[in-house]
């Protein structure tokens, strides 16, 4: 199960997405928003993102003017992984190096053509699995745990000067 969410900015992508994943006979939930009136982006992206991270949802798509937005929103609830994305690269290396398992576009940047490549190529493409992405994206959550990140030898408080 796919979970969508957008605001206004990216209601009508939400809606052109939807009719891929028909094609592709791949069922989604909506959390909204449901027309185009001016609405606030994470209102949306909180329950969806809370779905994926729950593990009621696989996966999750999220739509708003430019994907910013939404994609900062997301990423504030524990365990999600969201990519704001415009080009098929990203797409591809977020699910194989990140193991992203929320995508944000944006309604006013990409079309609807490019949109559709980015979205069955992040969808079709899976994590590789190797340890040094295992270990990276092991590093992320301990961000989401503790006040430090350790990296090899290294203890870094998050808030130090580079
Ligand atoms: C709404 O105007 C716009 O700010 C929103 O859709 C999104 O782009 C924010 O990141």
């Amino acid at each position: 199960m796919i979970a969508l969410a957008s605001d206004h900015g990216g209601f009508e992508l939400k809606n052109a997405i939807k009719t891929l994943l028909d094609e592709l006979a791949l069922p989604y939930k909506d959390f909204g928003t449901d027309n185009a009136a001016p609405c606030d982006y994470a209102d949306y992206a909180a329950p969806a993102a809370r779905t994926v991270a729950s593990g009621d949802c696989d996966r999750g798509l999220l739509f708003c003017g430019t994907g910013a937005g939404m994609n900062c929103a997301a990423n504030k609830v524990r365990g999600i992984r969201c990519v704001v994305c415009s080009d098929c690269f990203t797409a591809e290396m977020s699910r194989a190096h990140n193991d992203a398992n929320m995508l944000a576009l944006g309604g006013r940047v990409v079309g609807v053509g490019l949109a559709r490549q980015i979205v069955k190529i992040w969808l079709e493409t899976p994590f590789s699995g190797d340890e040094r992405h295992k270990r990276r994206i092991s590093q992320i959550a301990a961000l989401e745990a503790a006040p430090t990140l350790r990296v090899g030898l290294r203890s870094l408080p998050l808030n130090a000067e580079p």
